[in-house]
This record gives structure tokens, C-alpha cells and sequence, in this order.
């Protein structure tokens, strides 16, 4: 099968269009013959090398896990799927990644029906970055209906879910993202944004929140404490130096400091599904690659200038 591989760690143009053997499902697992995949910050900061203590050094290796696709095959034990069920979901990124081929093995349990209301680059483009916000918000965070909610980094991948997410939950939500992207933000269901390059959200005197969701794990605990209710929740995407203590140290305070790691399962993908199909959650993709195109596609996706997500189409 056809895959974009890479043999070292690097920028984009480490990445090599070649033909690697196709990947036989074991026990508890499907073979799924790939549509689409899409980009995560996971998938470049492995690439870089800045994960090597969990990606290793083995290579070739095929990156993105984010997948969409068709079942193929079904290994021995696995009674959840049939050839020719439409899935999607995502492996363990700088473990496993897999996602920049034709076809895919991942265990059964991580995978669930794609929305019948999506194409297959739409839902390639929810798995990891939606169940972050979802698991953030709502495991995480504790958010429920009537409740507060400040997104930050509200138009990327993570946090233009997390916007569409808090308003199905019920919350109000303030969005924090750079001014060209406030349009996008209030479509997305903000009721109140605040451009980040024009004012620092910290000092704009909002009322308090009960859930601060750092999508783009740019600020910490400390520095956002002091917006958070009596009993409110601030939940990072990136354990940096300051947020692991913050966690440990506020494990017992009413206002807590969290770290969401996201995990693929189907109770969350088929929620995500009912809302898709619903009409209420719909992914916004910047831009959409052929499989020969992954070094421009990851060119784009780490520029900072996207708005949502960035697909590789497979086929
Ligand atoms: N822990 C987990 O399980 C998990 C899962 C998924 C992602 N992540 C991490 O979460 C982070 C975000 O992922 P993503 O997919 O959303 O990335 P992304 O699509 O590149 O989005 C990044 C967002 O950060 C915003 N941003 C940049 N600088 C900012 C600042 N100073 N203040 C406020 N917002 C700022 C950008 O806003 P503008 O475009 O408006 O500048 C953009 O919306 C990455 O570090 C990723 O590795 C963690």
C-alpha cells in the first residue's frame, strides 16, 4: 500500500511517498482501507523529535492518527464491526500514528461509527481534537448547563469544538483568539470574544468563569486563577513545567488546575455522531490534501495561521 513515511526525525520534508506492506488486523482489531486523516500538533512535535522518549527510534514510521475510513477486515474476537461499516477515531498519536496510509490496524475499541451526515474528510477531522474538548469540558471541567465557560484558542483545532461543544452542554461561552478569527468564533456559538492580540483577556474585567479551557495551552493555572469562580476549573491541553505541580498542588482546593489527555473511545465518538447528525457540531477545515501533498499539508497546519483543521485525503 501507498503511505507518506519517515525515516528520521525532522521538519516537513522529511516525509517520503512509498509502498510499505498493508497491515493484517490481530486479535481484537479491524483493518480499516483509510479515506481520510487529519492533523494534530501531536503528529508534528513527533515528527520533530520532541516526543522521541515515547515514539522511539524504529523507523519507518507512519504518522497521524486521526483515521477515517471503511472496515476491511475483522480480527478474531472483535463483534462490534463488519467489512464495510464507515469508522472513524484516533490511535494513540506518537505511539502508534498510522494514519498517513491506505489502510489501518487499531483495536476495535477505539473506533465507532462515523457520522452517515459527514463526508469522510469531515470526520477525519473530529476524533482527537473533539474528544479533547468533549473530555476537557465535561469530564474534566465539570461543565454543566447555565455554567460559565472561557475558551481559549477558540477557532483552532481543539478549541472550535470546544466552542461548539459548551453550547450543547449548555454554557455560555467566551471565546479568546486572535481578531481575524472573531467572526469565525461567534458563529461558532460565542456570545462574547476577547482578540487576544488586542487586549489581554486576564484584565478585561469579565465576570467570573467556572470552567477556563486552555484548548491552546498557552497560559497556566496561576495566571488564570484569579477568573475562575470560588469553585471553578481551569483544563490545559499541555502538561508544561508549571501545570503538573499546579495540578498536584490544587488536588484538594475549590479552584483546581487540570490536565486533560484524551483518549478514543466509542461512548464519546458516538455522541460526537449524534450531534453531527444533529446538525449541531461541524467541523471547519482550513484546507483539505491529497496523501502526495503531507509535507505542504503539515507546512499549513504549523504555520498558526489555520482556522480548525487541516485533512489529508488517503485515496
Ligand atoms: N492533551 C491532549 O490530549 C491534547 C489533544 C489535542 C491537542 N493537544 C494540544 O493542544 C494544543 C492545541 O491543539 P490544536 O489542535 O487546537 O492546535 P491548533 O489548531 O494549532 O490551534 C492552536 C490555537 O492556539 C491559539 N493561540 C496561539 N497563541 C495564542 C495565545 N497567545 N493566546 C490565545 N490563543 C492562542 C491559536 O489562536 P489564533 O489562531 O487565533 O492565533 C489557535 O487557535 C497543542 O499544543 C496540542 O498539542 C493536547
Amino acid at each position: 500500500m501507498k503511505a507518506a513515511v519517515i525515516r528520521k526525525y525532522g521538519g516537513p520534508d522529511v516525509f517520503r511517498i512509498e509502498e510499505v506492506d498493508e497491515p493484517a488486523p490481530a486479535a481484537g482489531e479491524i483493518k480499516v482501507r483509510m479515506r481520510a486523516t487529519s492533523i494534530n500538533p501531536i503528529d508534528f512535535k513527533t515528527r520533530k523529535g520532541y516526543l522521541f522518549f515515547l515514539s522511539g527510534f524504529r523507523f519507518p514510521k507512519i504518522l497521524c492518527s486521526d483515521f477515517s475510513g471503511i472496515v476491511e477486515a475483522c480480527g478474531t474476537g472483535v463483534t462490534d464491526f463488519s467489512p464495510g461499516d464507515e469508522v472513524y477515531g484516533f490511535t494513540n498519536g506518537a505511539m502508534q500514528g498510522g494514519g498517513l496510509a491506505e489502510a489501518l490496524c487499531c483495536k476495535a475499541s477505539i473506533a465507532s461509527r462515523k457520522p452517515a451526515a459527514s463526508s469522510f474528510e469531515e470526520a477525519a477531522s473530529i476524533p482527537l481534537a473533539a474528544s479533547t474538548a468533549y473530555q476537557a469540558l465535561t469530564k474534566v471541567g465539570g461543565l454543566k448547563p447555565g455554567m460559565r465557560a472561557l475558551v481559549i484558542g477558540a477557532t483552532g483545532g481543539v478549541g472550535h469544538f470546544a466552542v461548539q461543544l459548551a453550547v450543547i452542554a449548555g454554557a455560555h461561552v467566551t471565546g479568546v483568539c486572535r481578531s481575524s478569527g472573531e467572526a469565525l468564533a461567534r458563529e461558532l456559538g460565542c456570545e462574547d470574544v476577547i482578540a487576544y492580540d488586542r487586549e489581554d483577556f486576564r484584565r478585561a474585567g469579565k465576570p467570573p468563569f467556572d470552567v477556563i479551557f486552555d484548548a491552546a495551552g498557552k497560559y497556566g493555572f496561576w495566571s488564570c486563577r484569579s477568573l475562575l469562580t470560588a469553585s471553578g476549573v481551569y483544563v490545559t491541553t499541555v502538561p508544561g513545567p508549571t501545570v503538573m505541580p499546579a495540578v498536584a498542588l490544587t488536588a484538594a482546593a475549590k479552584r483546581k488546575a487540570r490536565f486533560v489527555g484524551a483518549n478514543s473511545n466509542d461512548r464519546d465518538l458516538s455522541l460526537m455522531r449524534q450531534w453531527c447528525e444533529e446538525g449541531r457540531l461541524k467541523p471547519t477545515i482550513e484546507a483539505v490534501f491529497p496523501l502526495e501533498e503531507t509535507r505542504q499539508a503539515y507546512e499549513l497546519a504549523e504555520s498558526g495561521r489555520t482556522r480548525g483543521k487541516v485533512v489529508i485525503r488517503t485515496v
